[in-house]
């Protein structure tokens, strides 16, 4: 596959524009190196590690695969301020029948729920990661000037055209435009949510006019047709959650594998009531529990926070009316599929795709995309 843009091949060392997106929680050390053996970009959501879990996860990635791959984490840390005891209650009374009907114990006091980002990101340099990418805005110029001085490559998310400026002029590599499509959780900084909620369709062409670095085009990109898409809007690559959520390779709980086949578009719904920041995953009744007393929500991760321990009960149960299921729009054209045969597909796909629209039908090699079957 000769790619039209190699200028994100060039930069991060890979031999197709696909970028498996770091997922906290939900990425392991084997996605990422399936996804990167198969000549992809593998991520590593390490927002929820230790330090020193976040070392032994770098040292254990790279024992699996000598190809590029990315450690994210977030920047957003707030929350560090005492929440309001007023919320505090209504959300405890919300949720007291759900830890009752679970046997989940008493509902906790609300914490931050993150690492400390200072420990984090001096392990990342020390570890000469080859790619660095940030969520909730860029990371201060001297945490860059050190990225860069060990050599690591780094991205980071827009969602307006404003951030993309502001992260260029951060120095970041290259920029991921994050249409409001996306699963998982806006990374907007600098405007208020509802009007960073842009469609890929409309944000990625603005932002590729306004930078000069390489753009990646996330949400709602779930197949080759919408690499050839992202590519055509002038894109250089493509970053995928959702898609790679039911890979088998990853942590994610069977019963959230299950949901994530069966559901649409309808079921991808964005709420700040659940972590305390808008995010989009399938409609549940923790979402819509938690959406009812959404004028209550504690700052993020707090709110995420109040329901650690139903989580937990719900996934030993296997309860999926309980877990958190981050997903996109893009949700009904989810495949089960091993990490690499989906990169194997995706390539395919996109080939057979932009041969079609150069009028050359892909006689002979016609690439079927069928969706929610396995094989
Ligand atoms: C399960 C899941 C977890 C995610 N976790 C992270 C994360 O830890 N860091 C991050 O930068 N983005 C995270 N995202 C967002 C992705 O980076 C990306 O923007 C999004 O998946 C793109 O939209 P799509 O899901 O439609 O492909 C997550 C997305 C999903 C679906």
């Amino acid at each position: 596959m000769i790619w039209p843009d190699s200028r994100l091949l060039d930069l991060l060392g890979i031999d197709h524009p696909i970028i498996q997106a770091p997922m906290a929680g939900a990425s392991t050390p084997a996605l990422v190196e399936a996804v990167s053996n198969a000549g992809a970009l593998g991520g590593f959501g390490a927002t929820d590690c230790t330090p020193e879990e976040l070392r032994t996860v770098i040292r254990d990635i790279r024992r699996r695969t000598h190809r590029p791959f990315i450690i994210n984490l977030y920047l957003e840390r707030n929350g560090a301020e005492e929440p309001e005891q007023g919320r505090v209650a209504v959300l405890r009374d919300a949720l007291a029948p759900l830890y009752a009907e679970l046997a989940a114990g008493a509902m906790p006091d609300p914490k931050p729920l993150f690492q400390d980002f200072e420990a984090q990101i001096a392990v990342v340099i020390e570890e000469r990661v080859p790619v660095f990418s940030a969520h909730f805005g860029a990371p201060p110029p001297e945490i860059i000037r050190a990225l860069k001085a060990a050599g690591t490559r780094i991205l980071g998310t827009a969602t307006t055209v404003d951030e993309a400026r502001i992260l260029e002029a951060g120095g970041v590599d290259a920029l991921i435009a994050q249409g409001s499509e996306a699963g998982g959780h806006r990374g907007t900084f600098a405007s208020p949510v509802e009007q960073a909620m842009i469609g890929t369709l409309a944000l990625v062409p603005q932002v590729v006019d306004a930078v000069r670095v390489p753009v990646i085009a996330a949400g709602g990109i779930m197949d080759g047709r919408g690499l050839a898409a992202a590519l055509a809007l002038g894109a250089a690559g493509v970053q995928m959650g959702t898609a790679f959520v039911a890979c088998p390779e990853n942590d994610v709980h069977p019963a959230y594998r299950a949901r994530l086949l069966q559901a649409d578009a309808r079921d991808a719904v964005l709420t700040a009531a659940v972590s305390g920041q808008p995010a989009r995953l399938l409609r549940n009744r923790l979402v819509e529990v938690l959406e009812a007393h959404a004028d209550a929500a504690l700052p993020f991760a707090r709110q995420y926070s109040l329901t650690t321990a139903l989580r937990r009960t719900a996934a030993v149960r296997g309860d999926a009316e309980f877990l958190t299921m981050w997903a996109g729009q893009g949700v009904g054209l989810a495949r089960s599929l091993p990490a690499a045969e989906l990169v194997r597909r995706l390539v395919a796909e996109a080939e057979a795709r932009m041969q079609q629209l150069n009028g050359r039908p892909t006689v002979g090699r016609q690439v079927e995309v069928t969706h929610h079957a396995a094989g």
